[in-house]
């Protein structure tokens, strides 16, 4: 897909005096690829012990797609779909056309730090034979007051998440997944999200939400030891299917920007605990000073609210439950009240959600100061097994 020059001719390359135009931009000759610009030469293996997507940084763009199975699929179908998906992922995300059949849409691109990550949904197990390999993780989340969900929008046998730094390479990405599903599984929902292009701020940030809010402060970090067993199952762990794999929990919330939008700055820093303008905690300091919840001000009150988002879902609240937030932001028009259907493509990943997203959300549903600004409108809990080797395709353990 490396770009290749038209021209040909001239094998300059650089600026060239041309025609009435003046300087034109002469283009690489014909077999020598052009360089790429920065972001289109990103690119992140495909293979190895986790899936990629996880602890990746964040694209540019995203999309989430859910499929339910065909009814006459069975377990030898999903292997061969899973095969197909991986072989056409592995290439994609290499900067490779896809195997079966080529577009043309991400021509010129590079891989642009394309992955796509793969996940089964409870539905999966029974649907294909596989009630006894279903993961006790993958219970189904319990209902939360605030919820408002959709069902149709909600769940799903197969679970495909997809992140590029290019809208065309992402796009390309999830039409070659849904052609190749085929006769096997269809698209049951499909999301579409973004976040900050790399290189659009001074210097790498954390990202801003659909609020405003610098997002993914707290966040664990990879460089962090502890990082591996909050975010990925062990490898002792159980079922052995889904050794070095996760659980993503993702929730499609809704905001309730025009309400939000009306709060003083002072109000909104107030719900969140940290300052909007730059992420830093009430409590004092810079964005990635540690948040300090038992700190109170000169005039003797709580820095950080009772009600303070960053104090309802802290590990510190709640017996150290913990997850790694890694979401896209959407905009899908305005409804019919004229409010913007806005909001967060929230992406939880955790060794075990029954100790990372659900005491956490249960706890947010009962006292947090950001809950009235939010709507959940759907909801899925996927189980993401680990990455492959060359040759293997993802879920193979499960599958064979
Ligand atoms: C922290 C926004 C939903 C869990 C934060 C922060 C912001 C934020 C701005 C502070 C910066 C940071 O550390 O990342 C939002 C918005 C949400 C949302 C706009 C919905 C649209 C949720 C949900 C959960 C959650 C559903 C989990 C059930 C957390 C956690 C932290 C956090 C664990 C870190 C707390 C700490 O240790 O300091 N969120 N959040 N958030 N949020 Fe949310």
């Amino acid at each position: 897909r490396r770009l290749l020059g038209v021209a040909g001719a001239t094998g300059a390359a650089g600026l060239v005096a041309g025609g009435a135009g003046g300087a034109v931009a002469a283009e690489a000759v014909r077999d020598q690829p052009a360089e790429l610009a920065s972001v289109g030469r990103g690119e992140v293996p495909f293979h190895g012990k986790h899936q990629a997507g996880i602890s990746t940084p964040l694209q540019a763009a995203g999309h989430l797609a859910a499929f339910d199975l065909a009814g006459d699929a069975d377990r030898r179908a999903a292997a061969a779909l899973l095969r197909r998906w991986t072989r056409t992922a592995a290439a994609l995300t290499a900067g490779k056309p896809a195997p079966a059949r080529d577009t043309g849409v991400a021509r010129d691109a590079g891989p642009s730090s394309l992955t796509v990550t793969f996940g089964f949904g409870r539905s999966f197990f029974g649907r294909t034979g596989l009630a006894d390999r279903l993961p006790e993780a993958l219970g189904p989340l319990p209902d939360f007051t605030a919820d408002h969900l959709d069902k149709r929008r909600s769940d799903g046998d197969l679970w495909v998440q997809i992140g590029a730094d290019d809208p065309l390479v992402a796009f390309d990405a999830l039409r070659a997944l849904q052609r190749e599903a085929a006769e096997t599984a269809a698209v049951r929902w499909q999301m579409s999200g973004f976040n900050r292009t790399p290189g659009a701020t001074a210097h790498p940030m954390s990202m801003r939400n659909l609020m405003g809010q610098v997002d993914g402060t707290n966040n664990p970090k990879p460089a962090e030891k502890d990082f591996t067993a909050k975010v990925f199952v062990p490898e002792n762990g159980s079922p052995a299917w889904m050794a070095g794999g996760s659980y993503a929990v993702v929730r499609r919330i809704r905001m309730l920007l025009d309400t939000w939008d009306h709060l003083s700055p002072e109000r909104q820093d107030q719900v969140i605990g940290r300052r909007k303008a730059d992420g830093a905690p009430l409590s004092g300091g810079t964005e990635t000073t540690p948040v300090a919840l038992d700190k109170f001000t000169k005039d003797g009150a709580i820095a950080i609210a009772g009600d303070a988002h960053v104090r309802v879902a802290a590990p510190e609240s709640n017996s150290g439950a913990t997850m790694l937030r890694r979401s896209f932001s959407y905009h899908d028009g305005y409804r019919d009240d004229g409010a913007p259907d806005a909001g967060l493509l929230f992406i939880a990943w955790q060794a075990d959600p029954r100790h990372g997203f659900t005491p956490v959300q249960r706890k947010l549903d009962r006292g947090d100061g950001l809950s009235r600004f939010l709507r959940h409108e759907a909801s899925g809990l996927f189980a993401v097994p680990g990455g492959c080797a060359p040759g293997d395709y993802v879920g193979q353990e499960l599958l064979e």
